[in-house]
């Protein structure tokens, strides 16, 4: 499947085409490191080519090995302290740039996520706002007027992954037993991919991330949608019953019902996000339903178990899912 096409995002990611902060600083050290080793890389090869030609086997030759010159001090200074130089240099400006990008700039407008690792799915909280969702991070444009960065405290659930927007900011290593911090501050709207970069199991290729980042009033507007309790339509009570009466919610939260597991994504507003397995699928109905049938007919080794549901039951309950907005 294609995964761009699935989440609705554009191509995939370059952290050549940044649009925040810390990743406009990743991408000039780049450059810089790369011209430098373009350079050796030329002078080396120049050389190497120059030498192949200049001192190829000539018909006649007499087979006797050139004079051998030992003991320059000028020629042993210069492959010495020209690449000496070369390390400083390199040394001191990531040093710099590892400094400037370390922490946000301090502002009371920040927005705070935890974002926590998950075999294999991301599970994001804003403690500020009270909002739990999964795989699909919101946060608000970043503008000179108002820089409003987003602060990202990083968690594990289980095993080691890490959290990678190549658009926003550089890889953090998300550590069971360990808080890590990294902060993002996109200065223009869009949708952005992410991915796990850290081998976590099967499924660590199916750890999709997206970032949406909103203009501030659709991301105040997206809080309050978050904010509300679920929707409870009595023309799906049938399909709510199934979900709370089944092992459904030992797992999975949604607000206003007794479901209040904390092991798989919390539903309450599940039909916002766009695809479910963290990006394997699109969020649909028929593909609801394929999941919660046997969640690893589509993703396989999925933690979540097939529910095992007669096929009423199954219709009842995506029917009540698809009403949780
Ligand atoms: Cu999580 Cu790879």
């Amino acid at each position: 499947m294609n995964v761009a096409a699935a989440v609705g995002a554009p191509s995939t990611p370059s952290m050549f085409a940044p649009v925040s902060t810390p990743a406009f600083a990743i991408r000039d050290l780049s450059f810089l490191v790369l011209a430098i080793v373009t350079f050796i890389f030329v002078v080396v090869a120049g050389v190497t080519v120059y030498a192949i030609i200049r001192y190829r086997r000539h018909p006649g030759d007499d087979g006797r090995e050139p004079p051998q010159v030992y003991g320059s001090t000028q020629i042993e200074l210069a492959w010495t302290v020209v690449p000496f130089l070369i390390v400083i240099v390199l040394f001191l400006t990531t040093t710099r740039y590892i400094f400037a990008i370390e922490r946000p700039p301090a502002t009371p407008d920040a927005v705070e996520v935890t974002v926590v690792g998950n075999q294999w799915w991301w599970e994001i909280r804003y403690p500020r706002l009270g909002i739990v969702t999964a795989n699909e991070l919101h946060v608000p444009v970043s503008d000179a007027g108002r820089p409003t960065p987003t602060v990202i405290t990083l968690q594990s659930a289980d095993v080691i992954h890490s959290f990678w927007f190549p658009q926003l900011a550089g890889k953090m290593d998300v550590i069971p037993g360990k808080i890590n911090r990294t902060w993002i501050e996109p200065q223009t709207p869009g949708t952005y991919v992410g991915q796990c970069a850290e081998f976590c199991g099967v499924q660590h290729a199916w750890m999709l991330l997206t970032v949406t980042v909103h203009a501030r009033d659709d991301f105040d507007r997206w809080v309050a949608a978050q904010r509300a309790t679920a929707a409870d339509l009595p023309e799906v009570r049938a399909g709510r019953d199934v979900f709370t009466s089944v092992a459904c919610i030992s797992c999975h939260s949604v607000r206003g019902t007794p479901g209040n597991g904390v092991f798989g994504p919390d539903l309450t507003h599940l039909m916002s996000r766009a695809t479910i397995g963290a990006g394997v699928a699109a969020n649909t109905p028929e593909n609801l339903k394929a999941w919660v049938n046997d969640p690893a007919a589509l993703k396989p080794g999925a933690r979540m178990p097939a529910m095992k549901l007669s096929n009423d039951d199954l219709d009842r309950l995506v029917a009540y899912l698809v009403t949780l907005r």
